[in-house]
């Protein structure tokens, strides 16, 4: 199994961080242009936190006040929890991994070990390449679907898995056919990425008359990827942040990250978004969801979700996903939104996600070894709780804490406001930090570990990212969107034409236009 993130970062101008490195790794430093080249393109936004990372047992506690139950429901739908993971992978999926070693021109491979958001994780390098092509059907258009196995009264059905089947044993069999294995690490976001194929599938079908076959794939990934970008930018992004801070972004630019870059120059991602604010995507999942007319009622534990993939689990011992377990997407998204109440379900069988806060539910205090690419570790170790290895993760590049990334925004003229050691401390019904000792937590309000820092912020904001949290997080997005290959930054005047008007495509109607609109597709249990 892939494992979910990376064990070290080459961080432009520093080299390889690594947790023995922990800086400069001379062997890359040295090596000069011919060094073989790097994993994937990390970049420092803000200043080091040299001296300022809180110790190994505060470390500890904190991520276990932090991981010990969720805080409230929230008003974001449940799937936009597990959009957010597929866009994460989106966006940090080295390309080159499913390329053919000699097809990899230098640009390419620096491309393609960038951040974009430009589906790579669906596409992989595309239907010409010769690794690549297995993730299409004969046509070189299609996406290649799966079919579930029948279980629990409910038929076999095609097009409601991920691909999966190739190989002699029956692990390989059970793999998913992705160019990211990571998005079978959990069944939402498996479900997610059919999603996504089944959107591309559909363009296919009905968008491509009188294009010239020649260009029928190229034509169609532009469109799914606009629209793609689009719903981030206008949807999911302004869930998880203060609108206002997205709308500043996008139409006055970015303040912070990348300024002035030429558009079509290869982005970076910064750490403090990889390590720190976009893993508030943790703190949304929920410990059991109300998955679908078979496992109702919170039966759809997480830790099922993770049995009924392929990475995080086993499927349960089968070599496909089991019918009864096919997404009821009506229970993740609100399709009254998009005036369609027969596509909607009664309130208490919706899912909404967690707030996002400083707490996360109790499940991922014990992380399956899959899903953190192991060791297997006793129960309660730390190296299995989620809050804990985000923490360590921050130590192991020095990440500037909060407090120094505040000072470095408004050094850069974003408007924000520092939290108080009182905020920092109390929340809003987040964390406690009560079992940290006095100077434990004297440390731990002085330098805040960046992670908690946004989350408080958001905590304290009614769950939506505002001030730091939401500035890096906007200003990575944009900057990502701008350097994609296809980019609806570089391309103002491009609007959406598979939503209900020109300006409106929400992650409901790429579902509704996914799943033509039909309740047997988007909830086939009923
Ligand atoms: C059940 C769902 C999820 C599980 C089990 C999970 C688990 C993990 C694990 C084990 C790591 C690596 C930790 C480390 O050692 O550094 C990680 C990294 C990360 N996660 Fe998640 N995660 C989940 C959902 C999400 C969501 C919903 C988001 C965002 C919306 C997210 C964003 C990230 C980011 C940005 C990273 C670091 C960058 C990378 O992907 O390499 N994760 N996650």
């Amino acid at each position: 199994m892939e494992k979910h993130s990376s064990e070290s970062y080459f961080v432009i101008g520093e080299g390889l961080l690594t947790e023995s490195a922990g800086g400069r790794n001379a062997s890359v430093a040295a090596a000069g242009a011919d060094a073989a080249p790097p994993p994937f393109r990390f970049s420092r936004l803000g200043p080091k936190g040299i001296n300022r990372q809180i110790g190994e047992p505060n470390r500890k506690k904190a991520g276990n006040a932090m991981a010990s139950g969720g805080g409230p429901v929230s008003q974001i739908p449940a799937g936009f929890t597990y959009l957010g993971q597929f866009i994460d992978h989106d966006l940090t999926f080295d390309r080159t991994s499913v390329m053919l070693g000699a097809n990899i021109s230098p640009a390419a491979m620096l491309q393609g070990r960038s951040p974009s958001l430009d589906l790579d994780s669906l596409y992989g390098a595309g239907p010409q390449d010769p690794e690549s092509a297995k993730f299409y059907e004969a046509d070189g258009l299609h996406l290649k679907v799966g079919k579930t196995v029948a279980a629990g009264g409910i038929p076999a059905k095609n097009g409601f898995d991920l691909p999966r089947g190739a190989g002699n044993t029956v692990a390989k069999k059970r793999k998913a056919i992705i160019p990211d294995p990571r998005n079978d690490e959990n069944l939402v976001v498996a479900q997610t990425h059919l999603a996504l194929m089944r959107f591309h599938n559909r363009v296919v079908d009905t968008q491509l008359g009188g294009v010239p076959p020649s260009q029928k794939f190229a034509a169609a990934r532009e469109l799914v990827t606009k629209h793609y970008q689009w719903m981030i930018r206008t949807d999911y992004l302004t869930r998880i942040c203060q609108a206002t801070v997205v709308s500043n972004v996008f139409n006055q630019g970015r303040k912070a990250f990348e300024v002035g870059a030429t558009p079509t120059d290869v982005p970076t991602m910064p750490i403090e978004f990889s390590i720190a604010a976009f893993r508030l995507g943790h703190a949304m999942i929920r410990r059991a969801y109300n998955w679908n007319k078979e496992f109702d009622d919170g039966a759809g534990t997480l830790d099922w979700l993770f049995i009924f993939s392929a990475g995080g689990g086993d499927l349960f011992g089968e070599q496909r996903l089991a019918s009864n377990w096919i997404a009821d997407f009506r229970r993740l998204y609100d399709f009254n939104e998009a005036n369609k109440p027969n596509l909607a379900v009664p309130a208490a069988k919706f899912n909404r996600a967690m707030r996002i806060d400083t707490t996360l539910v109790n499940p991922l205090k014990n992380l399956p070894t899959g899903s953190f690419g192991g060791p297997n570790v006793p129960f309660n170790d730390p190296r299995a709780n989620l809050a804990f290895r985000n923490l360590a993760r921050a130590k192991m590049v020095k990440l500037a804490t909060g407090q120094q990334m505040a000072t470095f925004l408004k050094g850069k003229g974003v408007n924000l406001t520092k939290l108080t050691k009182k905020q920092i401390r109390d929340g809003n019904n987040g964390a406690q930090l009560d079992n940290l000792t006095q100077t434990q937590l004297a440390a731990f309000l002085k330098d805040t570990p960046l992670w908690f820092y946004i989350l408080r912020e958001a905590e304290l904001n009614g769950g939506k990212l505002k001030g730091v949290g939401a500035r890096i997080v906007a200003e990575t997005m944009h900057r990502a969107m701008e350097g994609s290959q296809h980019s609806i930054v570089r391309d103002p005047t491009w609007k959406p034409t598979l939503g209900p008007n020109n300006s409106t495509f929400r992650m409901v109607d790429l579902l509704l236009f996914a799943f033509e609109g039909k309740k047997s597709l988007l909830a086939p249990l009923g």
